[in-house]
């Protein structure tokens, strides 16, 4: 049997901007290989990699989204932003949560970023995505 997907992609994901919606496709994976290995309990070395990957992604990823939205002169970039920068560093405290005592990788804590990436995305991102869409048609 093939296990369901912690997150999966799904249409309403889709900003239409390329290099964005494949980044986020990634961030999605690494998350559900961080819930595999908690499911799976593939012990600390694999968790920590993991999420290791997923902060540098996630700050990478927030970085690329970050300058698009700089290039297009976003209205609201700093709200987003100042967002992108609360998520990183709640992402790192779970990180220095879990490297101190591995079982304290919770369900919580994966639900919690589960949650934030599906609302941010669905919310924030669209909304960005509309306005430049809008924004390019009435240059
Ligand atoms: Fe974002």
């Amino acid at each position: 049997m093939v296990a369901k997907e912690f997150i999966s992609w799904k249409s309403i994901y889709e900003t239409g901007i390329q290099q964005i919606d494949d980044e986020h496709k990634n961030l999605l994976n690494i998350l559900n290989n961080l819930h595999r290995c908690f499911i799976q309990k593939e012990g600390s070395k694999v968790g920590i990699e993991i999420f290791k990957n997923l902060i540098e992604y996630t700050k990478t990823h927030f970085f690329h989204e970050e300058e698009i939205m700089r290039k297009a002169k976003y209205p609201k970039y700093d709200e987003h932003k100042n967002e992108h920068r609360i998520l990183t560093r709640q992402v790192v405290d779970f990180f220095g949560i879990f490297e101190k005592q591995q079982d304290l990788m919770t369900a919580n804590m994966l639900e919690f970023l589960k949650d934030w990436l599906q609302y941010h995305i669905k919310i924030k991102d669209i909304e960005f995505s509309v306005w430049k869409n809008d924004n390019e048609k009435k240059a």
